[in-house]
C-alpha cells in the first residue's frame, strides 16, 4: 500500500498517519518529522532546513526531494509507505511520480484531510508532543497524562506568526497538487472536524 497525507497544517495528518502505519504495517514517512531529528542532530541538512522551518516557510524542493528519494529507498519503504508533509508543491509531486514509475510501481490513495482555517490555530498552539513515544497531544483535545506533561515538548513553529506563514504556503504551493492527483483519481477526501476516532473510521471509509 501506498499512501499519501495531504492537508493544511494542524489538519491531524500526523495523529491519524501513526495509525494508519500501525494497520497496514507500513512506514509513516513524514518529512517534517525527518526534518525535526536533522535539526536535533545539528547535521548540516539540519541547519539548513531549521532557517525555512522556523519561518513557517517550505524547505527548498532541491532539499526536500533529494531526502525523500534517499528514504523511500531503503528496504522497508520497498512494500509500501505512508508519506506525511510530502509532496508539498507540484515539482515534488512530480518527483514522486517519476520515482515511483522507475520502480514500476504506483500510488493507491491520496488522502486529503479537510479541516477549515478558523480550527487550525487553536490545534496548533495546543499542541504539545512526547519526545520519548512520539506521541502527539493537545492540551484541551487530547490532554497528555499529568505524569508526562513536564517532558512534552511544544514546537518552534507552533506560534501564531509561523503557524499563519504555514497557512499561507499550504493555500499558495501545496494546494495546486490536489488538481495534479485529482487528473490521475487518487484524490479521497476526508473530513478532518470531530473527534480522531470518527476522522480515522472515515479514513477507512474512504479507502474501502
Ligand atoms: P510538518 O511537520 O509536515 O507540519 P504541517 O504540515 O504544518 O503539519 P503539522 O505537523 O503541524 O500538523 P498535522 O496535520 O500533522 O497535525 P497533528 O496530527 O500533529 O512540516 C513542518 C515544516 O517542515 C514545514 O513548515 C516546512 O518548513 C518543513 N517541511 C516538511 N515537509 C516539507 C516538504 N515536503 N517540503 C518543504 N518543506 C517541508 O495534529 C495537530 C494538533 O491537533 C495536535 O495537537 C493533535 O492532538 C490535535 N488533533 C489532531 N486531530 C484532532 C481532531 N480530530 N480534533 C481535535 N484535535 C485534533
Ligand atoms: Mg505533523
Amino acid at each position: 500500500m501506498r499512501l499519501i497525507f495531504i492537508g493544511p497544517p494542524g489538519a491531524g495528518k500526523g495523529t491519524q498517519a501513526t495509525r494508519l502505519a500501525q494497520r497496514f504495517q507500513i512506514p509513516h514517512i513524514s518529512t517534517g518529522d525527518m526534518f525535526r531529528a536533522a535539526v536535533k542532530a545539528g547535521t548540516r541538512l539540519g541547519q539548513e532546513a531549521d532557517r525555512f522551518m522556523k519561518q513557517g516557510q517550505l524547505v527548498p524542493d532541491e532539499v526536500t526531494i533529494g531526502m525523500l528519494r534517499e528514504r523511500i529507498a531503503e528496504p522497508d519503504a520497498v512494500r509500501g509507505f505512508l508519506l506525511d508533509g510530502f509532496p508539498r508543491t507540484t515539482p515534488q509531486a512530480q518527483a514522486l511520480e517519476q520515482a515511483l514509475n522507475a520502480d514500476g510501481v504506483r500510488l493507491d490513495h491520496v488522502l486529503l484531510l479537510e479541516v477549515p482555517a478558523s480550527l487550525i490555530e487553536a490545534r496548533i498552539i495546543g499542541r504539545r508532543s512526547d519526545p520519548v513515544t512520539g506521541e502527539i497531544y493537545h492540551l484541551e483535545f487530547n490532554p497528555p497524562p499529568a505524569e508526562i506533561v513536564e517532558r512534552l515538548l511544544h514546537r518552534k513553529d507552533d506560534t501564531v506568526e509561523a503557524c499563519r506563514a504555514r497557512q499561507v504556503a499550504y493555500q499558495r504551493d501545496t494546494t495546486p497538487i490536489i488538481p495534479f492527483y485529482e487528473g490521475r483519481g487518487l484524490i479521497r477526501r476526508v473530513d478532518g472536524v470531530g473527534a480522531s476516532d470518527a476522522v480515522t473510521a472515515r479514513i477507512s471509509a474512504a479507502l474501502a
